[in-house]
């Protein structure tokens, strides 16, 4: 038997009251002997044994065990898809779902009650998902390399071949505690043996790997190679229009179904970043994807098709291309013309996933197209899962946003868990931040990232603040004035580590690649299209109507708010304007001013996040406490470097020193 060699992140089960006697399982509607129904039962036995040193036997169908407490499973199907109903008291709990992936949440629902302090007789719970695909992306690669990831190396490959091992069993069961009904396992850039992954050479695994996701009421996904027919068929090409194209994808996925039938669909990444696809062929992205969405249509399967297309060789010299117009351009002119088993993923931000930036105006721009949002919690541009930086204040941020397509149902909230168009398919992606590292995620507190986008996206209403004590409960159990401290931390870091890096929405600056650490000129002038646009006056890119344009890509009611710099959100101000340094901002600060101020505070507050976390020291089981220190210890130097660079940068730029005379370089 393998050696369980990580930990159980918010599963560890740790004891929260002495309980006593047994409990039995009384099933009505639900078979026993379905996979997920098991699982559920497993859960909930080994659960209850950690967390309350109660057994979990099972009643015989005579009834011959006699059990003090019952847990009663009843299929219900006036509840909608997926969700649940739960209910404890002196006799045990019921828990009432119409599916058995909403027994399963349902049964997660009652041991995270448990787990957070609840008794029986107090919980009572009842909710469905808010968004009906509530997805995983792993950017793994097939030889075991993660691409932007930050914990180790893959869980899923090495060296070309597919692992499956008690961890993958373990990652299901994490997934589907919060929610988790769809994962990608390998990188969008599919290249070398990744291409492979719909053949001969690796259907048994993948089977394999379908197979335990199965049990815990999840689908896998494969990100695809859109030049398959080439690299794997031996064609010339793989334009969407060619008859022989499509027949040879006909058989490709006649075979992948047969080989691999729970599977849930395709994730792909075409004409982008150096990936092939339609646009080589004088094609729409319509046609790329309706194209493979058609032939898959039969087998139940989705196409995810992303909007990250860009022109990526840009001449920085040039003003009037705007990175930020073209998922918008590429995509609004066929709002559509995309088939339901499409579904459009677009990331949260018309840039790259930025400590802060304007929300995508795709995101119910296209009012006819299935739409999901996609996220980041791999902690890219946002500190490498060294620095601090609980992202869940930033989604909820993005899901809240009025987008002004649809009165009083058009938050981004709204749109994608397809409330306001009614479309068949929507929902949330993140790119997930896990690896093969003992705690998972690099740092022990970047899983709360990782729990809060799956709780997150199954329930958009829960706040920041609920999510980061359930994970601090289910993870560490501290008492009150201590779970308070870390729930502190936790809120203030993602506004602390943007006050030390880029700010007010000008985003990038960092070293180039890596993306880890401050280079202000680093994209400057590159072909990326990222540039802040600093001088001796001012910084900032004019997206008005003067400018790139891009703010009328919006909604009237925003695009003119974005439009004029006294209406514009400051903390967005340099995404939409090009501002002079002694522009003076709603405090009656300078912008120069400001900039000094931030960085200042952005450092010494990282400071107390650091010494807020020394305090917890003897609360927090040792090498945990550890690991997180030395964490901290490289967030500090970060922290120092980005407010010394940047500072310096925009003394020298703009000569304007300090009001308050601290030391600039
Ligand atoms: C970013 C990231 C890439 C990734 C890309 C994507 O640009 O740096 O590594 O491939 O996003 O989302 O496809």
């Amino acid at each position: 038997m393998e050696v369980n060699n990580w930990t159980q992140l918010w599963l560890s089960y740790q004891k929260v009251y002495e309980g006593h006697g047994t409990w039995g399982i009384g099933y009505s509607g639900f078979d026993a002997e379905n996979r997920i129904v098991e699982s559920a039962v497993y859960e909930f036995r080994t659960a209850m044994e950690g967390l309350t040193g109660e057994n979990v036997v099972i009643t015989d169908s005579e009834g011959n065990v006699k059990n003090d407490r019952i847990l009663s499973l009843v299929k219900d199907e006036s509840i909608p898809k997926e969700g649940y109903r739960v209910e404890s008291g002196e006799y045990g709990a019921t828990v009432k779902a119409p599916d058995e992936n909403g027994l399963l949440y349902g049964i997660f629902a009652l041991i995270r009650n448990v787990a957070c302090g609840k008794k029986p007789g107090e919980i009572k719970e009842e909710l469905s998902p808010s968004n009906p695909l509530r997805m995983m992306n792993h950017w793994d690669n097939m030889d075991g390399s993660i691409e932007r990831g930050y914990s180790g190396n893959s869980f899923f490959f090495d060296k070309d071949s597919i692992i499956i091992s008690r961890r993958t069993r373990d990652y299901a069961r994490f997934m589907a505690s919060v929610g988790i009904n769809g994962v990608v396992i390998n990188n969008v850039n599919v290249k070398d043996a990744a291409s492979y992954l719909i053949t001969d050479r690796y259907f048994d695994k993948v089977k394999a790997l379908s197979e335990i996701f199965a049990d815990y009421g999840i689908k896998l996904y494969l990100s695809l190679n859109f030049a398959s027919p080439i690299e794997l068929g031996g064609m010339s090409i793989c334009d969407p229009m060619s008859k022989e194209v499509i027949d040879w994808w006909k058989g490709k996925m006649s075979e992948i179904h047969l080989k691999v039938p729970e599977l849930g669909g395709f994730l792909v990444k075409a004409d982008s970043e150096g990936r092939p696809g339609p646009f080589t062929y004088g094609r729409t992205q319509a046609d790329g994807a309706n194209m493979l969405a058609d032939i898959i249509d039969q087998y139940g399967w989705i196409i995810i098709w992303r909007c990250f297309v860009y022109n990526c060789t840009q001449d920085w010299r040039d003003k009037k291309t705007d990175r930020a117009r073209a998922g918008y351009d590429y995509f609004k002119d066929q709002d559509g013309d995309y088939h339901d088993n499409v579904i459009l993923q677009i990331k949260n931000g018309p840039m790259d996933f930025q400590i802060r930036e304007a929300v995508s105006p795709l995101l119910g721009g296209l009012t006819r197209t299935n739409q999901m949002l996609e996220v980041q919690i791999a902690q890219e541009y946002t500190g490498h899962q060294i620095d601090l930086c609980y992202l869940i204040p930033l989604f909820k941020e993005v899901l809240d946003f009025h987008t002004y397509c649809r009165e009083g149902c058009d938050t981004v909230a709204d749109v994608v868990s397809t409330r306001t168009f009614g479309n068949r398919l929507g929902g949330m992606a993140a790119v997930i931040n896990t690896g093969n590292d003992y705690n998972w995620t690099g740092n022990d507190l970047a899983a709360a990232n990782t729990y809060g986008f799956g709780r997150l996206a199954f329930d958009t209403s829960l706040s920041s603040e609920q999510i980061a004590r359930e994970w601090i409960r289910m993870t560490y159990q501290l008492e009150s004035d201590k779970e308070d401290i870390l729930t502190d931390m936790l809120l203030r870091s993602r506004e602390i580590y943007e006050k030390y890096t880029s700010f007010l929405g000008i985003g990038w600056m960092v070293t180039p690649h890596d993306h880890y650490g401050p280079s202000i000129d680093g994209y400057e002038y590159s072909r990326w299209g990222t540039y802040h646009r600093a001088d001796h006056l001012g910084i900032g890119v004019d997206r008005t109507d003067k400018g790139t344009g891009y703010a009328q890509q919006y909604y009237k009611e925003n695009a003119q708010m974005y439009n004029d710099p006294k209406t514009c959100p400051e903390e967005l101000l340099l995404f939409f304007h090009h501002i002079p340094y002694t522009y003076k901002l709603k405090s009656g600060k300078t912008l120069i001013q400001y900039i000094y101020d931030s960085h200042f505070e952005g450092l010494k507050e990282a400071q107390e996040l650091a010494q807020s976390w020394e305090r917890l020291k003897p609360v927090i089981p040792a090498e945990s406490h550890e690991r997180v220190s030395k964490r901290f210890e490289l967030q500090l130097v970060n922290a120092r470097e980005w407010c010394d660079q940047v500072n310096s940068y925009f003394y020298r730029k703009s000569g304007i020193p300090d009001e308050k005379g601290r030391e600039i370089f």
